[in-house]
């Protein structure tokens, strides 16, 4: 058990942190909060252009994405993106998402000792997403290099940012965006880009809501769903008797997705800020006082989850954790992340039953993201 979390949950469902910041443990208290329409996620709200409807007069690095937005706009983009991550476009997803699977195993299978996390949980949320969104083969290397720099700057961690190289890396991704989406604009395709393009040229969305949507769309799976891969498996290989029972059952697959989503999320915080003086588990809060929702520590609520600091893939099935947020910010992508979970964990018993852990894992200091900067694992 994490001794951060016992002791602010010693504390309360809600305390004050070290750090002077309110900290919400309790799982019951984390979704309400979420779930509040008198909490928000920015501190002041932003201001609408006098002469654009949709455009917006803060600086170029506000973040003008879903997730950064509230009501109502943010009700309106969110809709925008909601198709590609309905259940029946999840579905025609998934032999994609297998055969990209499937090649990674098969090539890091050949390779006896291998890193995990290299070979495996960063490339298998990428090469996805960028096949969902219509991201062309010459376009995937800038595309990925630009990517990563920009996704390690949602953890939020001051270390996790270099501030120029992140400024340059996020005006070329949104280059090579507005190239593409020119492009499937005059030459639509099946895919994400191309229904963006055709609601961008209906006006329903602004060109610098265009850039952040498409921007968290490449991003979001590339800090999390790494994550979820990573963290699943050191948890799986720590224990060679669940290791055991997926490799009997690999239709616990699922179940492995939703454990590690609850034991070991790889998203452990996100924050809110109160639009008013709220009151709340006997705390007055003041109106924009940052608020951590330490999602993270609610799957680890003992009274909610029986021996909560147990990774135990044979529980009766739940997916009341909070890995995915909730309310209206609730994962866009959660059904695609999920997806990918349980393709992934039932293809590794498949193709690499006898896996064992080759060295010391490395964790990445992170704040809000939880995850492995390194898995030495060999084939067996
Ligand atoms: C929002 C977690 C994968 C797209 C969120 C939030 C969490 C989260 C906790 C809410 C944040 C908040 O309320 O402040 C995760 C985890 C993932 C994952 C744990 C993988 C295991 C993905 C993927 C995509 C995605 C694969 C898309 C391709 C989004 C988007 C939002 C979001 C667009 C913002 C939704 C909104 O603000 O309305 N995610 N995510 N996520 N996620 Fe994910």
């Amino acid at each position: 058990p994490c001794p951060h979390y016992r002791r602010l949950r010693e504390a309360g469902p809600l305390a004050l942190s070290s750090s002077g910041v309110w900290a919400i443990t309790g799982h019951r208290l984390c979704g309400q909060v979420l779930r509040d329409s008198r909490f928000g996620v920015r501190t002041v709200p932003y201001q609408r252009d006098a002469q654009g409807p949709l455009e917006y007069q803060q600086g170029a690095e506000e973040d003008f994405s879903v997730l950064g937005l509230d009501p109502p706009d943010h009700g309106r983009v969110r809709k925008l993106a909601a198709p590609a991550f309905r259940p029946k476009t999840m579905a025609s997803y998934r032999p994609a998402i297998e055969r990209v699977t499937y090649e990674l195993l098969d090539r890091a299978a050949d390779l006896g000792s291998f890193d995990l996390m290299a070979e495996l949980a960063a490339p298998l949320p990428i090469r996805v997403i960028a096949e969902l969104l219509g991201v062309p083969d010459e376009y995937s290397g800038p595309f990925r290099d630009y990517g990563a720099i920009v996704a390690k700057s949602i953890d939020g961690s001051p270390s996790a940012m270099n501030v120029p190289e992140l400024g340059a890396a996020t005006r070329a991704l949104e280059e090579l965006f507005a190239e593409l989406l020119t492009r499937r604009a005059r030459e639509p395709g099946n895919d994400i880009l191309s229904q963006i393009a055709a609601d961008h040229a209906a006006d329903r969305i602004s060109p610098r809501e265009v850039l952040a949507l498409c921007r968290i769309l490449l991003i979001a799976g590339f800090e999390t769903t790494v994550n979820l891969v990573g963290n699943g498996m050191l948890a799986l290989l720590n224990d060679p008797e669940q290791w055991a029972a997926l490799n009997a059952r690999p239709e616990l697959a699922t179940a492995v997705t939703e454990e590690t989503l609850r034991y070991d999320p790889p998203v452990q915080a996100t924050i809110r800020y109160p639009r008013e003086t709220v009151h709340l588990a006997g705390r007055r809060i003041g109106a924009a006082e940052p608020m951590y929702v330490l999602t993270g520590a609610a799957g680890r609520d003992a009274t909610v989850f029986a021996d909560p600091d147990r990774f135990d893939i044979r529980r009766p099935a739940r997916a009341d954790h909070l890995a995915f947020g909730a309310g209206p910010h609730y994962c866009l992508g959660a059904p695609l992340a999920r997806l990918e979970g349980e393709v992934f964990f039932a293809a590794v018993p498949a193709r690499l039953p006898r896996l064992v852990r080759d060295g010391p894992a490395v964790r990445r200091p992170m704040m809000a993201l939880r995850g492995l900067a390194r898995l030495p694992v060999r084939a067996g």
